[in-house]
């Protein structure tokens, strides 16, 4: 089964083609990056504007670098939740245009449920049940795949996101938008050990975060540093607040393996690209004994692929959209049917 999908959540307009969930034949990403840059985060407006300009471009590119036309097409998959909401009605909008002109099914799909998906692509012998940490920048949650269109959140973050934190720590630093990546090439050559930092926790809820905390932190250490005027020592404050962040996830996804004896753990989401978090990750899983699924960097930001991967799991257990459908800017990860993505 070879399905269309879209993804317009955030800043990336993304088109793919994945056969039967499994196989990428084609995966397109404009990145919106350049043109958000000069503002130091997202706009929304910019970000559905151009959407609605690359949407058609990016699928017919998708289209032809798997070198396939519409009509070999068996569905269309769409981000319909979670997201800017503006964004996400562009690839909302335009899916249900192309699957109404071709007679195609329309799949909606929960993006967090895509990224969980982008574990799929990466490693073809990964079958749920199993433990996978999502960490981007709008969510972080500790994840019970109990199969694959059943899920349980077993950890959440209370306040930022991890790679809202990144981004927001990044900017303090003075590095340029998004901050999570510059803030990780900083760090590979400072020392962790430097600069002392909280370490992010929620009293009584052993599997959720905090970030908020660690972030003033680093905004207060560089603020008393420039009323002193003393300088900063950039990597080893990238370092520090890399290692307290890669630790705090890493902890979570190891406490949750215990708790709920799953030997198979997983990481997506665009932080899921963070050096330190993968090298953390990779040992913990070693000396353990736990199987570790990470995908490549190049699923593990925005992208169409997984919304495939995802959407093909979807169509199997029956979930199907009509002409109603509609976006949400926030929906649980744990209700994603049909009549959930509806106002
Ligand atoms: O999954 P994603 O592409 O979009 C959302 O669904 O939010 O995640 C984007 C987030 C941004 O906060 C970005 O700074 C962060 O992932 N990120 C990283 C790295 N690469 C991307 N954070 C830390 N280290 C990285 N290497
Ligand atoms: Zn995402």
């Amino acid at each position: 089964m070879i399905i269309l999908a879209l993804e317009t959540s955030c800043d990336e307009t993304a088109a793919a083609l994945v056969m039967d969930g499994r196989t990428v034949l084609s995966s397109v990403v404009h990145s919106q990056i350049p043109e958000h840059e000069k503002y130091g985060g997202v706009v929304p407006e910019i970000a559905s504007r151009s959407h609605t300009e690359h949407i058609l471009p990016v699928t017919r590119r998708a289209l032809s670098d798997a070198g396939l036309t519409m009509e070999e097409v068996d569905a269309i998959a769409v981000t319909a939740a979670p997201g800017l909401i503006g964004a996400l009605l562009v690839g909302v909008g335009f899916a249900k245009g192309l699957a109404l002109a071709t007679q195609k099914p329309l799949i909606p799909v929960h993006h967090i449920r895509g990224h969980v998906a982008s574990c799929y692509l990466a490693c073809p012998d990964l079958e749920p049940p199993f433990l996978c940490l999502v960490a981007s920048g709008g969510h972080s949650h500790i994840i019970h795949v109990e199969d694959y269109t059943t899920m349980r959140v077993l950890g959440r973050t209370r306040d930022d996101a991890a790679g809202e934190a990144f981004d927001k720590a990044a900017r303090a630093m003075g590095l340029p938008y998004p901050g999570g990546v510059h803030l990780d090439r900083a760090a590979r050559t400072g020392d962790p050990t430097r600069y002392s930092l909280p370490t992010p926790k929620v009293e009584g809820a052993a599997l959720d975060m905090s970030f908020s905390g660690l972030k003033t932190a680093v905004l207060n250490l560089i603020n008393t540093a420039g009323q002193r005027g003393e300088a900063i020592h950039l990597p080893d404050l990238a370092a520090a607040f890399e290692a307290r962040v890669a630790h705090a996830l890493c902890h979570r996804l190891l406490l949750a393996a215990e708790q709920t004896g799953l030997s198979t753990i997983a990481a997506a989401g665009g932080v899921s690209a963070n050096t330190g978090l993968r090298q953390m990750l990779t040992e913990a899983a070693r000396s353990r004994g736990l199987t570790l699924c990470l995908p490549p960097l190049s699923l593990c930001g925005d992208n169409a692929a997984m919304i495939g991967a995802q959407g093909y799991y979807e169509y199997q257990a029956g979930v199907r959209a009509g002409s109603d459908l509609n976006a949400r800017a926030s929906l649980s990860v744990e209700r994603a049917l049909a009549a959930d993505f509806s106002l």
